[in-house]
């Protein structure tokens, strides 16, 4: 071993305290749990076709080894940076108070006014980008590792119903509550708590069996029928209008329906919205496998859901 061990061993230690206070000093989660990106690329990756998976693996680095999971949450970790401030706006949609609509004219943009930056726009944005790389065509100053690794982020973040919320309370994480016996806001709630508490409740916080038992649920459970549903849209560019308009529509539905600012929020709460949020992640997840099998595909073929 001897001091190139040592070094290791001393980064390793640094990081970990450099970590810890990130987390500490964290700004508010803005974003799908790790566990939620993670689980939600999971279920897309099992998904896709062998030339997609094909392109996939060569677009991500190395170090990963084809696990496009172990990167789903990379844009969280980077929007801070100075570097990529510009992508802090994208993993949400600001709509007006109360209107449960998304209208992508009146609706995405960010907070200066800027047209398109927005989750929606991100998604299409990336998307034409890989296009391109695909046709051949690619822009040469665009990553397109980046580009997949922001694509398949951000689908999970539009399925977030509260990463499409109100303007003023900022998705909720204004909104200030407990969850059980511990602070929180409605914001992270539906980003983490629900996930975390379904977690340890059903599944011994084995983040595998919950994954297992999602997929089961799609492939010949609960939502088996509906599953070749969920890849309908009109174009791939106009996907993600659709995932957008279900989210606010969830979140003024289930998810701001009946709270108050500063109450707790225990059972009754978690059992009536965890199902919508594990299906949001499988919904996430499938989609973002139609996405990919898309543009990847061996021929340019229609958007259809895994049979
Ligand atoms: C699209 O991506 C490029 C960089 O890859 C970025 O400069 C541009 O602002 C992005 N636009 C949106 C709407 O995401
Ligand atoms: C693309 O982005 C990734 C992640 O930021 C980076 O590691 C890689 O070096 C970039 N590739 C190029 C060609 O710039
Ligand atoms: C899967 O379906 C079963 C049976 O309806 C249900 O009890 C379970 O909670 C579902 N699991 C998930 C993760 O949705
Ligand atoms: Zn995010």
């Amino acid at each position: 071993m001897g001091r190139i061990g040592e070094l290791v061993r001393l980064c390793r230690c640094v990081n970990v305290v450099l970590v810890g206070l990130v987390l500490i000093s964290a700004p508010k989660a803005q974003a799908w749990s790790k566990e939620g990106h993670i689980m939600t690329c999971q279920i897309a990756q099992a998904l896709l076709e062998p030339h997609a998976a094909e392109v996939v693996k060569n677009l991500l680095p190395d170090y990963v080894d084809g696990d496009l999971s172990a990167l789903c949450t990379w844009p969280d970790q980077i929007r801070h940076w100075y570097k990529y401030r510009w992508t802090s706006s994208l993993h949400f949609i600001d709509t007006p108070d109360k209107a449960c609509t998304f209208d992508y004219s009146r609706d995405c943009h960010d907070p200066h006014g800027v047209k398109d930056m927005c989750v929606a726009g991100a998604i299409k944005n990336f998307t034409s980008q890989l296009m391109h790389y695909r046709e051949g065509s690619s822009d040469r100053r665009y990553n397109m590792t980046e580009a997949l690794l922001f694509l398949s982020h951000l689908v999970g973040d539009i399925h977030q119903p509260m990463h499409v919320g109100f303007t003023s309370d900022e998705g909720g994480n204004t909104i200030q509550l407990r969850w059980f016996r511990h602070k929180s806001n409605l914001h992270h709630v539906w980003d983490r708590e629900i996930i975390l508490t379904a977690a340890a409740d059903y599944y011994g916080k084995d983040m595998l069996l919950f994954l297992k038992d999602i997929q089961t649920n799609f492939t010949h459970g609960i939502w088996s029928e509906d599953v070749q549903s969920w890849g309908d849209c009109d174009s791939l560019l106009s996907c993600p209008n659709k995932y957008a308009a279900e989210s606010i529509s969830l979140a003024c539905k289930w998810g701001y329906k009946g709270v108050e600012p500063g109450e707790t929020l225990a059972d009754e709460y978690f059992n009536s919205r965890m199902p919508i949020v594990v299906k949001r992640i499988a919904q996430g997840g499938v989609r973002l496998s139609m996405i990919l099998n898309t543009i990847f595909g061996k021929n340019h073929h229609e958007i259809a859901a895994p049979a």
